[in-house]
């Protein structure tokens, strides 16, 4: 059990209900498990994901790039993607950010979570007001910044995602832990974001565990291990086999 909590209650049916660690990390009281690393979430997002799919070096050659990911949480991945894109793309390139979220969060916690890192405010301020102001029952989300585009089907990823039309260069699997949040690691759901990269395309995730890599694995990705973050000691990337 997660312990020092302060909590703020969801109000639509299926919307995120958050505990406040410490203050300051967000933690699912449907999950019990915070949505980032307890030490520094920014940095365990450039270190796990960014990093993990050598998306600084890939988006310097990039005209167009696609990224997508399972778990759109407070939206602090995207955030870390755009600001990086920003740096590093050529003028006229164009990023798809496209995630997957079934509980999504109110507004208010995904601004109060956000505020922790001032660098990102410039992109964070229009997505928390937007996010605001998406009307009730939506199926996706969409909001452009700049040469970013960013989509969130709402909705569990096993039903989303086999019926989307995208093809990702890159995957961000980033569910609640595996044993928390089976349904987000399964074996199908491995199947289908396998389905949805392109040949040579790649994945990064902050677990280790052996049986999310053997789903890999049997999906067509080639896994690696590699340090994870902040004394985690190990965590998986993957290519898309041809
Ligand atoms: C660890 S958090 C993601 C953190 C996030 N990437 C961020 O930048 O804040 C996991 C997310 O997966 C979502 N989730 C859990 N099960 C899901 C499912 N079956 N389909 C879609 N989203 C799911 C949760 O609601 C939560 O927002």
């Amino acid at each position: 059990m997660i312990q020092n909590k302060s909590k703020t209650q969801g109000t639509e049916s299926g919307q995120a209900q958050i505990e406040w660690l410490e203050g300051a990390v967000p933690c699912s009281a449907r999950f019990d498990d915070p949505y980032y690393s307890r030490q520094d979430g920014l940095a365990e997002t450039r270190h796990v994901f960014l990093a993990g799919n050598r998306l600084a070096e890939r988006f310097a050659d990039a005209g167009r790039f696609t990224v997508a990911e399972l778990g759109f949480g407070t939206g602090l991945n995207f955030l870390a993607t755009a600001m990086l894109w920003n740096e590093t793309a050529s003028p006229g390139a164009m990023l798809d950010f496209l995630s997957f979220e079934q509980f999504p969060m109110a507004a208010t916690d995904m601004a109060a979570a956000l505020t922790v890192w001032p660098e990102l405010a410039a992109l964070a301020k229009p997505l928390c007001d937007a996010w605001d102001n998406r009307g009730d029952g939506m199926e996706a989300f969409q909001l452009t910044m700049a040469s970013t585009r960013l989509t969130v089907f709402l909705g569990d990823a096993n039903i989303r995602l086999p019926q989307a039309r995208l093809v990702a260069d890159a995957w961000f699997l980033d569910g609640f832990s595996p044993a928390r949040n089976p349904e987000l690691w399964n074996e199908a759901l491995l199947g289908e974001v396998f389905r949805h990269t392109l040949p040579g395309g790649t994945l990064a995730t902050y677990s280790a565990a052996g049986w999310v890599r053997r789903n890999l694995e049997t999906a067509g990705f080639r896994t690696t291990r590699q340090p994870g973050h902040a004394g985690k000691r190990q965590m998986t990337v993957a290519v898309r086999r041809s």
